[in-house]
C-alpha cells in the first residue's frame, strides 16, 4: 500500500500562503475596479463641464456675430462695445488686420483661430491668474475676434478630482485588504476545520466528523459528502477489526486443542524424524498463539479511548524498574544498558502495566535488532507540560522512508526476517502511546534508532 505522508514545508514563505493570495487577489480586484470607476466617472464629469463651458462661449460668439450681421471689424465694433459694457463675465477682444485692439476687456492676442486655452490674461493679474477658455475667429477683412470665459471651474474640478482619486485609492486599498482578510478568514477557517478533523482521524479518532454550518453552501455540501465517506470508512474499519478480533479469538480454542494433541503425541515414542517434526510443529504453534494473543491485546488497547486504571506514575520509578528487569538479559547478549535521568521529579497519568509493556517492546526491539556489543540508552527529560521518554541504540537503525510503515501491523523489515518476532511490537507501542494522549517519533540516532515519546506531564504532585 502506498503511503502519502504530508509534512508541512519548513519556514513557509508568507507570500506563498493561501491567505496572502486571497488577500492580494481580492484587494487587487477591489482597488482596480474601484479606481477605474472613479477615474471614468471623474473624466465624464470633467468632459461634461468642458462641453458646457464651450457651449456657453459658442453661444456668446454666435450671438455677437448675428448681432453684427457681417463678419468684419466695422460691423462688429458697436456690438462688441455693448457686450464689453454689459457682460463682465466674458472676455472679448476685437482686433483689426494690423493686430491693433479695437474693442476689448483684455489685452492683445496673436490671431490664432479655433478653441484656445489661455493660462492667464492681463485682465486677471497676479495673484489671481485665472485661466480662460475661448474661441478665436479670423474676420473677412483680416481682423480677429476672440470670445472667452473664465475656465477656473474646470481647473478646480480637475484639481479636486486628483485629490479625490488619491484619497479614494488609499481608501480602496484599505477596504480591499480588510475585505480580503475577512474573506480569507471565512474561507480558510472552514478549510482548517476540515484539516483539523483529518488530523484527528489520522491520529486515531475515527469517530470525528466535519462540522456543518447550516449555511447549505459548498462547504456544507463538501462536509456532508466527506462525513458520508468517513462513516463508510469507519464502518469498514470496524468490520475488518471485528473480523480480525473474531478470528484471533475463535482460533485460540482449536489451537489450544492442537497444542494438547501435540502434548499427547510427545508421550508416545516416535522415531527421531517424528520427534524433530513434533518439535517444529510445537514451535510453529507457539508462534501462532503469540500472534493471536498479541492481536487480541492490540485490539483491546485500540478499542479503548483512555488508558484503563490510570494512576499518577513516577517516570523515574518506571524507568528504573524496567532497566533493572532488562539489564541482565542485555548483559547475557553482551549489550549494555545506560539509564540517564535529570534529578527533577516527573509524573504522568497512565496505566503502569501498559507503559511497562511499551518500554519492554522498545527495549526488546533494541536488543533483538541490534548486534552484540551495542549500547542501549533509556532516558527521560521534562518540559513544563511534557515528559519525554527516549529509548535509543547504536544499532542499524530504520531507514527514514520506513519509519512510518514499521508502525503498521505485521510489518517487519526484510533484514529482520531471521530474528523471531510478529511485527506487532511497534503497533502496540503506538496504540499505548495514543491511549495516553502522547506522541511518538522515530529518529536517526546517528548511528542507530532513537525513539522519542512525549506524554502530558502532571505537575505539583503531592505525595
Ligand atoms: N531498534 C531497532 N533497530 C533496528 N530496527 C528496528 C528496531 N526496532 C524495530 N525495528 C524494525 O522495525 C520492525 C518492526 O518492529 P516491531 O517491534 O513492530 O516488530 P518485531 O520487533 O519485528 O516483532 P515483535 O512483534 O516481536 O516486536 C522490526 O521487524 C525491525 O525490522
Ligand atoms: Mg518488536
Amino acid at each position: 500500500m502506498r503511503k502519502y505522508i504530508v509534512t508541512p514545508s519548513e519556514g513557509p514563505s508568507p507570500f506563498r500562503s493561501s491567505s496572502f493570495r486571497i488577500v492580494a487577489l481580492f484587494a487587487s480586484c477591489f482597488v482596480i475596479s474601484g479606481v477605474t470607476m472613479m477615474i471614468l466617472s471623474g473624466y465624464h464629469s470633467l468632459n461634461l463641464l468642458s462641453h458646457q463651458i464651450k457651449q456657453t462661449v459658442a453661444n456668446e460668439r454666435d450671438e455677437a456675430l448675428s448681432g453684427a450681421g457681417i463678419k468684419d471689424v466695422s460691423h462688429l465694433e458697436p456690438v462688441m462695445s455693448q457686450l464689453v459694457r454689459n457682460e463682465p463675465a466674458f472676455y472679448y477682444l476685437l482686433q483689426n488686420a494690423q493686430e491693433h485692439v479695437v474693442v476689448a476687456n483684455m489685452f492683445h492676442l496673436r490671431p490664432i483661430p479655433g478653441w484656445r486655452t489661455l493660462s492667464w490674461t492681463h485682465r486677471s493679474l497676479p495673484p489671481d491668474h485665472r485661466p480662460v477658455i475661448g474661441y478665436g475667429l479670423s474676420l473677412q477683412d483680416g481682423g480677429y475676434l476672440f470670445v472667452g470665459i473664465d475656465a477656473e471651474p474646470a481647473q478646480t474640478l480637475r484639481r479636486d478630482l486628483w485629490f479625490m482619486w488619491g484619497w479614494s485609492t488609499i481608501g480602496f486599498i484599505f477596504i480591499g485588504v480588510a475585505g480580503g482578510f475577512i474573506l480569507s478568514w471565512l474561507v480558510l477557517g472552514k478549510i482548517e476545520a476540515i484539516s483539523q478533523t483529518a488530523r484527528d482521524i489520522m491520529s486515531g479518532d475515527m469517530s470525528r466528523r466535519l462540522p456543518l454550518n447550516a449555511t447549505d453552501d459548498e462547504f456544507d455540501h463538501l462536509a456532508v459528502s466527506l462525513n458520508a465517506m468517513l462513516e463508510r470508512n469507519e464502518a469498514l474499519v470496524t468490520s475488518i477489526r471485528q473480523v480480525t478480533d473474531d478470528i484471533a479469538h475463535d482460533m485460540r480454542r482449536p489451537l489450544a486443542h492442537l497444542g494438547q494433541h501435540l502434548e499427547d503425541l510427545s508421550e508416545v515414542s516416535l522415531p527421531p524424524a517424528g520427534t524433530e517434526a513434533l518439535s517444529q510443529a510445537r514451535d510453529s504453534l507457539d508462534e501462532a498463539l503469540e500472534i493471536f494473543s498479541s492481536l487480541l491485546k492490540l485490539a483491546q488497547i485500540e478499542a479503548d479511548d483512555r488508558a484503563p486504571d490510570s494512576q499518577t506514575l513516577d517516570v523515574q520509578d518506571l524507568l528504573v524498574t524496567i532497566s533493572d528487569l532488562y539489564r541482565p538479559i542485555l548483559e547475557d547478549r553482551n549489550q549494555g544498558l545506560d539509564l540517564s535521568m535529570p534529578s527533577l521529579t516527573m509524573h504522568l497519568d497512565g496505566n503502569r502495566v501498559l507503559l511497562t509493556q511499551m518500554l519492554a517492546n522498545l527495549l526488546e526491539n533494541a536488543t533483538n535488532h541490534c548486534p552484540a556489543g551495542s549500547r542501549i540508552t533509556l532516558s527521560a527529560s521534562a518540559l513544563p507540560t511534557t515528559v519525554t521518554v527516549v529509548v535509543s541504540d547504536n544499532g542499524p537503525g530504520i531507514p527514514a522512508h520506513e519509519r512510518e510503515r514499521v508502525f503498521d501491523k505485521m510489518v517487519r523489515l526484510d533484514r529482520s526476517r531471521s530474528v523471531p518476532g510478529t511485527g506487532l511490537g511497534l503497533s502496540m507501542v503506538r496504540a499505548i502511546v495514543r491511549l495516553h494522549g502522547g506522541q511518538i517519533r522515530l529518529l536517526d540516532n546517528e548511528p542507530g534508532l532513537r525513539c522519542e515519546i512525549d506524554f502530558p506531564r502532571i505537575s505539583d504532585v503531592t505525595s
